[in-house]
């Protein structure tokens, strides 16, 4: 990981202005966490608390996704490093569009590029869909680990949707983290 690259790449999203997004915004959220971390994860977009405080996953789903890394991993957000497939919030926490999503995807992929992470964990359909570009939802893709540039990709739930849904769906999420972790450590295997 250059260090160099990364700042560059950080100040080139803080002034963007590619989508209509950029208008809404209260500020960009790039990423969080450690940009030399083996476990990335990828949400969808910015909500509300997010815009304001300039970081990824810092309400709700957010206290959720803290929760379950530190149980299912015994990481902290530290350790890793957290991004979004939209990197400003979507208004009305609307579903960021097509055009919103290609427009900001070039700096997505050159996060990934530079983090280089071994585990991907895509949260939701919206990251899972755009990383392993299908049109095959959540539900179907989640429960296994994908192939992913030097290392792996695994899918799961949006903490959005445990919150709304089942223990079922904490528990498949809980589940999908444990694959990540076996990914993780030294020789890992699926
Ligand atoms: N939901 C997301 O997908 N990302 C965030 O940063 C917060 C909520």
């Amino acid at each position: 990981m250059s260090p160099a690259g990364f700042e560059a790449l950080r100040t080139e999203a803080l002034a963007c202005t590619r989508c209509p997004l950029a208008a809404g915004r209260t500020q960009v959220v790039f990423g969080v966490g450690d940009p030399a971390a083996d476990l990335m994860f990828v949400g969808e977009g910015p909500g509300r608390e997010e815009d304001l405080a300039g970081e990824p996953f810092v309400g709700r789903s957010g206290k959720l996704l803290d929760r379950l890394m530190a149980e299912e991993l015994g990481m902290q957000r530290s350790e890793c490093y957290i991004a979004n497939v939209v990197k400003c919030r979507p208004p009305e926490n609307r579903d960021p569009r097509p055009e919103e999503i290609e427009s900001c995807r070039p700096y997505l992929e050159a996060q990934i590029d530079l983090i280089a992470p071994l585990v991907v964990v895509t949260l939701g359909n919206f990251a899972t869909k755009l990383l392993l570009d299908t049109t095959e939802g959540i539900t179907r893709l989640r429960g296994r680990a994908y192939p992913f540039g030097a290392g792996h990709l695994v899918p799961t739930f949006h903490p959005a949707a445990a919150l709304r849904g089942s223990g079922e769906v904490l528990a498949q999420m809980r589940a999908d983290l444990v694959r990540a972790k076996r990914l993780l450590a030294p020789g890992g295997l699926r």
